[in-house]
């Protein structure tokens, strides 16, 4: 028995030091592994919120910045545009917005914080193109140009169009009366 205690002195030793040094190389080589799993500094200015003005912008025109490479549209709605939303919903596939991308903060029929200010993101839900505005026609909304899809002026599609879905509705928020943040619902989650 005494002869054995050196060794296992000995191997108690080396397991100990094989330990830390496999702990120090799991750390060294998590280092390079964090830092490439950090957004470039492109991204997180591509992901940044954006502001939009809605000074100039005048009952039935939208301006469309880029988010997050999406581009977003912001609407302002007149009353008669909100007035027809609420009660012109008989031919909508999903009138609620049950299915839809949305915050839980917008409304589910006008989609939106305020009745007057529409924000959308403005890619289909079919296959991804850029619905545009239509005003051209009594029925306005928004038009797919790839295969046709109709949207109501709160984004919602309407019944036996290619895309299921409605239009999704980013996070955002007012700064004042005539400010917009696209990206951030104002409680410091973007
Ligand atoms: S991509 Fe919009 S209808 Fe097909």
């Amino acid at each position: 028995m005494t002869d054995d205690a050196p060794d296992a002195q000995r191997r108690r030793l080396l397991i100990a030091t094989t330990s830390a040094v496999g702990g120090l190389g799991l750390v060294a080589g998590s280092v390079p592994f964090v830092c490439a799993l950090r957004p470039s500094r492109s991204a997180e200015v591509a992901a940044a919120p954006v502001e939009v003005d809605l000074q100039a912008l005048r009952e039935g025109e939208q301006l469309t910045v880029q988010w997050r490479g999406q581009p977003v549209c912001v609407l302002r709605r007149s009353a008669a545009d909100q007035a027809q939303l609420l009660t012109d919903e008989a031919g909508l596939a999903d009138p609620l917005s049950k299915e839809s991308l949305q915050p839980p903060y917008v409304d589910p029929r006008l989609r939106s914080r305020r009745p007057d200010i529409f924000v959308v993101t403005a890619i289909c839900t079919h296959l991804g193109c850029i619905p545009s505005l239509d005003t051209a026609t009594t029925n306005q909304g928004y038009l797919c140009p790839c295969h046709g899809s109709r949207f109501d002026l709160a984004g919602r599609v309407y019944r036996d169009q290619p895309a299921p879905l409605n239009l999704a509705v980013p996070p955002y928020h007012f700064k004042g009366e005539n400010l917009v943040v696209i990206g951030s619902d104002g409680e410091g989650i973007t």
